[in-house]
């Protein structure tokens, strides 16, 4: 083996070694973000599954955009996009809806309280504003920061959207489940008030009511996917 080949022979070694860590590195992130889910619905089991469910309907919006955001990213702001309701009293994690103004206020937190404990990995920056502005309104009326249309950042705006779908096609709040066209035409109804219109046209041209009918491993495709 002469010199050049040692050398070479070296290099691919050190590719394989930082490929490798590399690796591991995703998959622990991958783990710790599994873990807060699990601890959420440990919490609050009557949400299981809305996690995934809002990862995987995120994806797939996202796929279907002229300028899709990283895949990754997306899938791991929308799992983790309530966890910031680990900080709320108990009585207040698996609630929609609070009838009492002090808990309104207190549910409200809930964005920035995620966006504060995800702080704590550097290596989640760039899509921890996705989380801290979910419950923003495209007319400004959300929360916690009342940004409007563009202000809002595109993957706060897709899981907003995915979120809005899922918690209606479920029974989490007061409302009975609805069907797939019935909220469609809701989410159709709020374009330009609490959605994104762009989002809202691309949403409704996606094969929904299939996706839905398949919902059965919508959860795990959502789990394997980077
Ligand atoms: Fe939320």
């Amino acid at each position: 083996m002469t010199g050049g080949d040692l050398y070479k022979h070296q290099l691919m070694e050190y590719a394989q070694d930082l490929a490798r860590a590399y690796g591991e590195l995703r998959r622990s992130q991958a783990e710790f973000l599994a873990t807060l889910v699990a601890l959420l619905e440990m919490k609050a089991p009557a949400i299981r599954g809305h996690a995934r469910r809002v990862a995987f309907w995120s994806l797939r919006l996202n796929d279907v955009l002229d300028r899709p955001l990283d895949p990754g990213a997306l899938r791991a702001a929308a799992l983790v996009h309530d966890v910031g309701k680990l900080g709320l009293p108990d009585r207040l994690i698996q609630a929609w809806v609070a009838r009492r103004e002090d808990d309104r206020r207190l549910i409200r937190l809930h964005p920035e309280m995620g966006a504060s404990l995800l702080e704590h990995v550097s290596a989640f920056s760039d899509w921890i504003p996705w989380v801290r502005h979910h419950h923003e309104r495209w007319d400004g009326t959300g929360y916690p920061a009342g940004l409007t249309a563009d202000e809002i950042p595109l993957g706060a705006r897709i899981i907003c959207l995915a979120n809005a779908f899922d918690y209606r096609m479920n029974d989490y709040g007061s409302d009975p489940a609805h069907t797939v066209s019935g909220t469609i035409a809701w989410i159709e109804r709020l374009s330009g008030g609490i959605f994104d219109p762009d989002l809202v046209r691309a949403f409704v041209r996606m094969p929904v009511e299939a996706l839905w009918v398949n919902r059965l491993w919508i959860e795990g495709e959502a789990e394997g996917e980077a």
